[in-house]
């Protein structure tokens, strides 16, 4: 039994699958649109809403080092994701990568883990963008009924419309196709750069110095919320739960690490770009390289224009400009926060259905959902599908919690990749790597302890929920996958050899 659970789908096997006609997608991408879809997915409510949060609540002004150390843990893992995406350009990630590598077993399990960075994901930023619209809608005096509003305002039943409504206009778009949805984005990025930029250069002229004192609060206790609130590292190790110190600087990290997501979805394009293997590696670090210098910098000049016990939750970087006394910026950043969580959710979503598709194409997942599109060549039903589902869950739902748990997910997902790599270098040396992660196996080893050790300052009660959708997904997978893939109705290649010659 132990056999099957790890057989692995070869590397040839998964490039030959992307190749039959009705499964196929179409490559249109260079690597500038994936840079460009990069940056669409990476700056979104991280950067416009965490950031006050956490150097409110956890960090103060150091939350700029909570960057630089999140921006490090996702530099490791995104050598690890450019080796593998280009050595296997398929859809799906580290669901396709843990597949060639690991094993069915692990690869079910990645690909599962994924929903939550993904779907919720896109749920979590879509909650957070009709946020951002609803307080536009109350600056211009209109009102949506409370019951419209979502879980949050509401008192009995409550319903996200305006969340809902983007996700399913988000869902046609990419059914119609991946070019369509590259334009949409880069317009989009256009305006969501240029308002950070503005947040960065206007607002370093309100910077005051003693802002900065202290730019490491003393470590505070704390009681708030019972135990599983508290970052599993303090409960294992027997510490009184605290905010703020040095410690406040690694849980601000693994909250802000929300802001980062998304350079890993680019790998989830591979299979639809021009050259792969060159395009991927560029398109992952070229975006992962530009957000991290725009975060430190926006963090720097955010807590050093208000007191980061003054700060918004909500609205950081707008309310740092009204209380310098210009609502006008106030405005255009409200605005171009609410423009640019839209191409969080789009790809985030673009993502999600990747994945699900190459799960269904393996037979993981009823195969009815890998076919594409006879005219846009995309994968329209895995689309409409998530697309319906996640407009439900974001309408019903009040997510600003659970964007730990995307967090948790994503780490896991970075660590599996890693391990990956050192794998798939010792059981497939001979595969063609056009890009090779640096000093393997210290870079993926590395990269494994950062992305455990961000997770193990995530709280308790995250692991919790984590634990329990795994759960979930092993049943899925003795109940459905294991007896419907396809690499066990054609015969597999056992771990560590080369693939068989085609009959
Ligand atoms: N990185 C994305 C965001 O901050 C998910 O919204």
């Amino acid at each position: 039994m132990s056999s099957t659970l790890f057989r692995t789908k070869n590397v040839e096997q998964s490039i030959q699958d992307t190749e039959e006609p009705e499964h196929a997608l179409k490559k249109s991408l260079s690597a500038l649109d994936l840079t460009v879809f990069g940056v669409g997915v990476i700056i979104g409510t991280g950067i416009f809403v965490l950031t006050g949060t956490a150097a409110k609540n956890t960090a103060g002004p150091a939350v700029s080092l909570s960057f630089v150390m999140a921006g490090a843990v996702c530099a490791l893992a995104a050598l690890c994701y450019a080796e593998f995406a280009s050595t296997v350009p398929v859809a799906g990630s580290a669901y396709t990568f843990s597949y060639a590598s690991l094993g069915e077993l692990p690869a079910w399990t990645i690909g599962w883990d994924l929903v939550l960075e993904l779907a919720l994901g896109t749920a979590v930023v879509a909650v957070g963008w009709s946020g951002y619209i609803h307080s536009l809608l109350d600056n211009w005096g209109w009102h949506l009924p409370e019951a419209l509003g979502g879980r949050d305002g509401a008192t009995g039943f409550g319903f996200d419309i305006l969340a809902a409504a983007l996700v399913l206009l988000l869902t046609a778009i990419l059914v119609v196709g991946m070019k369509v949805s590259a334009r949409v984005t880069s317009v989009v990025v256009g305006i969501k750069v240029a308002v950070v930029l503005i947040v960065i250069i206007a607002g370093a002229f309100f910077v005051k110095g003693a802002n900065y004192d202290p730019f490491i609060p003393k470590e505070q206790p704390t009681t708030a919320g019972g135990s599983l609130k508290a970052p599993l590292v303090q409960l294992m190790f027997g510490w009184a739960p605290s905010h703020f110190g040095v410690m406040g600087i690694f849980t601000a990290a693994s909250v802000v690490f929300f802001a980062f997501i998304g350079f890993d979805v680019v790998a989830t394009a591979a299979e639809e770009t021009r050259n792969p293997q060159r395009d991927v590696p560029r398109g992952i670090l070229g975006s992962l390289v530009i957000c991290t210098a725009l975060y430190v910098a926006v963090s720097i000049v955010v807590t050093g224009m208000q007191k980061y016990s003054s700060l918004s939750v909500e609205a950081p970087l707008a309310d740092a400009f009204k209380t310098t006394g210009h609502p006008w910026f106030a405005g255009l950043i409200s605005f171009g926060a609410a423009v640019g969580l839209t191409t969080v959710c789009m790809i985030l979503l673009l993502g999600q259905s990747r994945v699900f598709f190459a799960m269904s194409r393996d037979g993981l997942l009823p195969r009815f959902f890998s076919q594409t599109h006879p005219k846009f060549r995309t994968p329209y039903r895995s689309t409409i599908l998530l697309g319906v589902v996640i407009a439900v869950v974001a309408g019903f739902t009040s997510l600003s919690e659970l964007a730990e748990l995307v967090n948790i997910g994503t780490l896991f997902a970075f660590a599996v990749v890693a391990l990956s790599v050192i794998i798939l270098r010792r059981t497939r040396p001979d595969l063609p790597r056009a890009f090779r992660t640096p000093l393997v196996p210290l870079v993926p080893v590395l990269s494994v302890l950062a992305s455990l050790w961000l997770m193990l300052n995530l709280p308790a009660e995250t692991w919790l929920r984590f634990a329990i959708w795994m759960l979930i997904g092993f049943v899925v997978y003795f109940l459905y996958g294991r007896s419907h893939s396809r690499l066990a109705l054609r015969g597999h290649t056992p771990a560590g050899q080369p693939p068989r010659p085609p009959a």
